[in-house]
This record gives structure tokens, sequence and C-alpha cells, in this order.
């Protein structure tokens, strides 16, 4: 797994606090909105440069391994090779807009037969910026993390607990209800030969990779239940893990508040962060200093925009905090919601500058809903609100109460409760209320509540579900250089794992047998429900076994399907959703292109019940239960037995045009 390796606490360096951004022009402040030069691909032999991450890919990929940026021409649509390089434009559809228009990226899809080239590349990207041994067995720090592909890091709590989508489940901009029930068939894979043919020209490998049915281990009949190594520790002998994630509108100080948070915990020693403030300024792009700790490829740097998740560390008086702070750009939206999806809690950043605050709610060009929205969907109702940047506007009373009533309304009817809900005025720059009382006396005069940290640590802690066979979704699969060991990562959505315990992988059915684990960089003994870990697997096939696959018990396989049953609500500002709309469909890291084969019912939002048959179409806030196809088969589940592989999101032309969870598995 990619991490970053910080040098550790360090306060002998007298650091002053007070940053000096007296020196930054507006060029530099305004950097990220300025345009660019174009980028161009460059081909070699056996290999392309991504125009955005510079990385070189292998022949075979049609979207970047690290960024998911398609390549540009692509290869079966161009055949000029010759061609030396293709204008980079920053706004070109991105992978999702492509991928709901039948050309899917081959990120998943081309992982079976570009395992190797795949695998390192995380790590190369990794060591690349950051000089990292490929065994990590080190320091805390950051790791990048990007949807159906890069790492995720430690720790973390199912959200069993979590009402969400669950029970009563109101989800996102309407009232409308979503019950969690609905059963049925169980589950499935089978070939159905649908789906879009240009997708399947891209990535024929990674369909084919899933067990026939017969070759599928037999689900055990006995009841399961947990050995007594699985069962946690002695309450209290261990801090709560908590997953963080840090979302909100691009350019909104997710990434500044993220690591001026590392650097006051001393996660950041002040030696590092004095060579992020050089480096930084010397590049024009002072005010990105403390966003470099998380931002840390030459490419986020340069447009000073994050493109995949970063991950870091902090320990707080109640938990031991993985934070995952997402890229907020429209773009980036796939990656966020790889990291997201992890989620027990989140801060949802907000830039409370005049006109700021205003585009990001915007419903069609602001991520702020979405964010919230693609938030809740993952089962987080506990939600920080941090209105950044109140440096800006003279930490105004009226500015932070407007704030708060407009997004406080639009959050209700996300389904986050008020008591759920911590609203907190700060400033990243100035580090106003982040881990101690503002000093600030024009925000103290009206402002005497929680600050950021006290905010954090009164979150409710997340509860674990152990008593279930083990269930891994997989977001990184990284091969050792040195030894040749695979590891899958993930964070586990139920059961435990040690040395030596036998995991079957989904859909392939590879059964391997865990040789270590690690959680945050650390060599751990046992992974339980919601720890998120590194596990070196023996006996796996590199080839078998990708991002999007499970990790599971042998004797529990999870189900396999290519046509589901959802309930779905559609988003604000969403067009229609019809019989035989293209979609992209997400479910836990897992991204498939999916084609809707039939709507059944407009449910009432009222009462969760059926209130019309078969409609024509689906519009904004309505809630329905229609069935999809995909183009291949991925791991799921009916969120009624596994709410971590049964809670999907289905994207169209890079916006989420709808939320739900799987009712049913249907066997065609
Ligand atoms: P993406 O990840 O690309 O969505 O951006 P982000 O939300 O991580 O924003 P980032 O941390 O990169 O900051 C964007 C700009 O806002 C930088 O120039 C920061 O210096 C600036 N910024 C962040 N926090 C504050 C703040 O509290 N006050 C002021 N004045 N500027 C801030
Ligand atoms: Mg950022």
């Amino acid at each position: 797994m990619p991490r970053k390796v910080f040098d550790g606490v360090d306060y002998d360096d007298g650091y002053d606090d007070d940053y000096d951004y007296d020196d930054l022009d507006d060029a530099d402040y305004y950097g990220k909105a300025q345009p660019s030069e174009p980028v161009k691909e460059t081909i070699k032999r056996g290999t392309w440069s991504c125009p955005i991450c510079t990385y070189d890919n292998d022949e075979s990929m049609t979207a970047c391994d690290i960024c998911g940026v398609f390549r540009n021409p692509l290869p079966h649509m161009n055949n000029n090779h010759d061609k030396k390089t293709v204008p980079f434009k920053f706004d070109a559809p991105s992978p999702d807009d492509i991928v709901s228009n039948g050309l899917r990226s081959s990120k998943t899809a081309s992982k079976a037969t570009a395992k190797t080239s795949d695998s390192s590349s995380a790590k190369t990207q990794w060591s690349k910026t950051n000089n990292v041994e490929d065994n990590n067995h080190v320091k805390d720090g950051v790791l990048r993390l990007q949807a159906n592909n890069k790492a995720s890091a430690s720790s973390s709590i199912s959200k069993e607990s979590i009402p969400s989508m669950e029970s009563s489940s109101k989800l996102s901009t309407g009232n409308e209800q979503l019950g969690d029930q609905v059963s049925g068939a169980s589950s499935r894979r089978n070939r159905m030969g649908e789906g879009t043919p240009s997708v399947e020209e891209i990535r024929p490998q990674s369909h084919n990779r899933g067990m026939s049915k017969s070759d599928l281990p037999s689900k055990s009949r006995a009841p399961y239940k947990p050995e007594k190594w699985m069962l946690p520790e002695k309450e209290g002998s261990d801090l709560n893990q908590l997953n963080l994630a840090i979302v909100g509108h691009v350019d909104s100080g997710k990434s500044t508040l993220s690591g001026r948070l590392l650097h006051l915990l001393g996660r950041i020693s002040q030696k590092q962060m004095h060579k992020y403030e050089k480096e930084a300024k010397i590049q024009g792009k002072g005010s990105f200093a403390y966003a470099w700790a998380l931002d840390e490829s030459p490419e986020e740097r340069e447009r000073g925009i994050t493109m995949t998740v970063g991950v870091a560390y902090f320990d707080t008086k109640n938990y031991h905090v993985v934070v995952l702070d997402s890229p907020g750009h429209k773009d980036f939206i796939p990656n966020m919601i790889s990291g997201a999806t992890q989620a027990d809690a989140a801060i949802l950043v907000i830039d409370a500058s005049i006109g700021s605050f205003e585009a990001g709610v915007d419903p069609t060009k602001g991520q702020t809903r979405e964010h919230a929205q693609l938030i809740r969907s993952f089962g987080v109702d506990q939600l920080i609100v941090a209105i950044n940047k109140m440096d800006v506007v003279e930490y105004s009373k009226e500015r932070y109460d407007t704030i708060k009533q407009k997004l406080g309304a639009f959050l209700r009817l996300c389904g986050f409760k008020d008591l759920s809900v911590l609203w907190i005025p700060l400033s990243a720059m100035e580090n106003q209320n982040l881990v101690s009382a503002s000093s600030d006396a024009r925000l103290r005069s009206w402002y005497q509540g929680p600050h950021l940290l006290d905010a954090i640590d009164s979150l409710q802690p997340p509860t674990r579900d152990i008593s279930k066979p083990v269930v891994m979704p997989v977001c990184d699969v990284v091969k050792s250089q040195s030894t040749g060991q695979v590891s899958a990562i993930g964070k586990l959505a139920s059961g435990a794992l040690r040395s030596g315990s036998k995991v079957l992988v989904m859909p392939s059915g590879d059964v391997g047998t865990v040789r270590s684990l690690e959680r945050d960089s650390r060599p751990c003994t046992v992974a339980r429900a919601g720890d998120n870990v590194s596990v070196v697997l023996h006996g796996v096939e590199e080839t078998n076994i990708m991002s999007g696959d499970v990790l599971c018990h042998p004797e529990f396989p999870v189900p396999t399907a290519k046509h589901v049953e959802l309930k779905v609500l559609v988003l604000d500002g969403s067009a229609p959703i019809v019989i035989g709309s293209q979609l992209e469909f997400h479910v836990h890291h897992a991204k498939e292109a999916a084609r809707v084969v039939k709507i059944i019912s407009l449910l009432d939002p009222k009462t969760g019940k059926a209130s019309k048959k078969t409609p024509r179409c689906l519009v904004a806030k309505q809630s329905a239960i229609l069935e999809v196809v995909l183009n291949g088969s991925v791991c799921a589940e009916e969120y009624s037995n596994c709410k971590a592989l049964g809670r999907v999101s289905l994207r169209s032309l890079g916006r989420t045009v709808a939320v739900g969870v799987i009712t049913r598995l249907i066997e065609d």
C-alpha cells in the first residue's frame, strides 16, 4: 500500500505557528484557478505517459492507472501510434463520463491482464514521490487512495449501527423514504452477454475472471460462530478507530485543514512543515503549504488540486482517527467515492467566502450537495460542518448564520438529523478554532462552542460487526517488488482476520492464507471489523485479485451478481432515468457500466410503499424500485444481508444521479 512517511514528531525547531502569508500574491492564492499550459500525453515504446500525472502506463491500459484519466486517443479508436503527443484538456470528459457513455475505464478492467504493472504502479507512484520502502512497515503518515485502485489506510469501524439508509432510511435530497427491507433470491453470477459492446471491447478479461457456478465453494450450512480470538480484547485497551472523510466543494480548504490538523497534532514535524512551506513558496503556491502534506504528487501540487484521496492518521483523546482527504473536483468524484465509502463520520468543509459557499451549493455546478448526499448514502450520519475561511469574512456571525441556515435545511433533506450535525466556524489558514478555542476576538465574541478537535472527540463510536463471517472489500492490491508478495488493502466490513486465516477471493475463487497483517503501516496480529488493513496473502495469484474484489470466509462466499434490483432515490438536478439509461454502477470499490432494464414502481415518499407501477421515467427526488444489468459481475449482496456490499450509487455524465441499496440479486 503506498504510504507517505513523515519524519515524526519534532518540536525542536521553535516553529512559529503564525505562518507568514503576507508575501503571497494573488497569483499564488488563486493559482489553481489559472489556466495551465496544455499537458501532453507522451507515448514511449510499450508505455504511454499520462498527461495528468505523468505515470508511465502499460501500453494495454486505456486509462491511467494512477489517476483514471482516459488515454487520448484510445488506441482502438485511433491507431496512429506514431503520434507522439496529444493535447490534454482538463475539462475533457471525466473517466466516469466516458464510462457512462460506454467507453469504460480500463482501470478495473485491464487489471486482470495488466496486473503486474498495476499493482506495482501504486508502489511506483508512491516511491516516485515519497521514497517509501515497499514493505511499508514504518511510521504513520499519508497514503494515497484512488477509486477502484489506490490504497486505503488504517482502521475504522463498520457502519452497521448507523441508521442512514438502514431502518427508516431517509435518503438524500428529499423526504423520500428508502426502507432497507426486501429480500429475495440470493445471488449468483451469470453471464448475460449484455452490455455495451465498446465496454467489453476495452475490458474483456475482468468479466471472465469469476469461477463457474460449480466451482464455487459450497456455502456452509452451519450457522457462523465467531472464534474466541475474533472477539475484541478488553474494552478501553485501545483507542477506538474512526474513519473520518474530509469532503466538500473544490478549494474549500479540505487538504489545508487536514494538513494543519496533522501539524498541530504532531504528525508532521516542524522540519517537514518548513520544507513544505519553502517548496510551496518556490513554486509560487505558498498558500498551499499545509495542503502539500496531503497533495503530494507533482501534478496535485502544480495544479493546487487534490486528485486522489490522501490518508493520514492522528490520535485524539477518544479516537485513533484515519483522515480520508477527498478530492473536491468533479472529475475525481469516483476517487472520492472510493475513500468516503469507508467513512464512519465526515467533515464537510465549506468555504465561507462570499460567492464561494454559493458556488459550492449550486445544484448543477457545486459539489457540496453531491458530497453530502453521497456521504449520507454510504451510511454516514454523523457530520461536522467545518465553516472554513472565516478569516475572509472577518469572522462574521451573520455569514455563519446564513450558511448554517441554508445548508442546514439541505442537510435535513438529505436525512441528517439536527442533533447529529455539528457546526464549527474556523479558519484553517489562521489556525482558529481547530484544536483550541479561537484566539481571535471577533470569533470569540459570538462563538463559545467546541473547537474542531472537541467536535471530533464528541462523535459517537461506531460499532463493529464481528458476529458475521469476514468480508473485506478490496480497495487496492499491491505486489511487493522485493518479496513478490501480494497484499490486499481494504476495510473489514465484518468478521476478523489473523495470520494463518484462510480467505476466499471473490469473484476469482482463489483461496489463500493470510501471511501477515498491517494496520497504519505497522504489523498487527488481528484485524477486526472496522479495521482498515493491508493483508499479505499467500497462495493467491496476482492476476486473480484486484480492487473491487472481496475477501471472505471460504465457507461463506459472498455472492456475485450481474443483474440486480435496486431501491434508489434520484438526486436533485439529475436528468430523467428511463429504461435503457446507461449508468455507472458503484458498489463498495467496484465500478461497472450498467443499463436500466426495468422500472418496477415509484415509491411513496411518506410510506415507502409502491405508489405507481411501471412508470415511464424517474425524475429528481423520486424514489423507486428498478432493475439494472451490469456489463460484468461484481461482488454484491442484498443490503439487508450486508450493508457494505449493498449500498450503491449510480452516476452519469460526471454526476451522481441516484443513490440506493440492493434489494435483490437476480439470477437470469
Ligand atoms: P481540492 O482538494 O482540490 O478540492 O481543494 P481543497 O478543498 O483541498 O482546498 P485546499 O486545501 O487545496 O485549499 C485551497 C485554497 O484555499 C488554498 O489556497 C488554501 O490556502 C486556501 N485556504 C484553505 N483554508 C483557508 C482559510 O482558512 N482561509 C483562507 N483565507 N484561505 C484558505
Ligand atoms: Mg484537497
